[in-house]
């Protein structure tokens, strides 16, 4: 997939915060994710977005299953697209979480952990808060304390 034209590739991976436009165009792309989502059990349609450090990106849903305990969530899929398309070595700049229930909802602890395995010391998290509005936390605030099996 191509870059956005929207989105400042100046400094991939600086801790630059996105402009309001890139943030508008990352949640845009979330919704757009959330309306593919396959969520007959909890009908809960979620969509998320990647922004690469490399300007890519990658968009997930979740997609549950009658065996509760397999769904994929939406932040968790988009990983592993972006993994698959591009490969191990993938960072992520910032990721915008979104819903189709006008709830306010942070990233589950399995997410913030799957996001903390790609990230940087500055990767963005923007997640529906109170109200319809977008709230941004740092992945290391969210999940200060991340599993590691090494030094990375
Ligand atoms: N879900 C996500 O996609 N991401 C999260 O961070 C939390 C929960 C999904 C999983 C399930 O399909 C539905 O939301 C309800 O939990």
């Amino acid at each position: 997939m191509s870059p956005s034209p929207n989105l400042n590739q100046d400094s991939p991976g600086r801790a630059t915060p996105l402009s309001p436009t890139q943030v508008a165009d990352l949640q845009q792309r979330a919704v757009a994710a959330a309306h593919h989502a396959y969520a007959p059990y909890s009908e809960f349609r979620v969509g998320a977005a990647l922004l690469l450090t490399d300007g890519n990106i990658i968009t997930g849903c979740n997609v549950e299953n009658a065996s509760y305990r397999l769904t994929v969530c939406a932040e968790q899929a988009a990983i592993a697209t972006a993994v698959s398309l591009h490969g191990p070595k993938i960072r992520i700049r910032a990721i915008a979480v979104a819903n189709l229930n006008d709830t306010a909802s942070q990233p589950c602890g399995a997410c913030r952990q799957t996001i903390h395995e790609f990230s940087t010391p500055d990767t963005i998290v923007y997640f529906p808060a109170e109200g319809g509005t977008v709230a941004e936390s740092t992945i290391a605030d969210l999940l200060p304390a991340a599993f590691l099996l090494k030094d990375s």
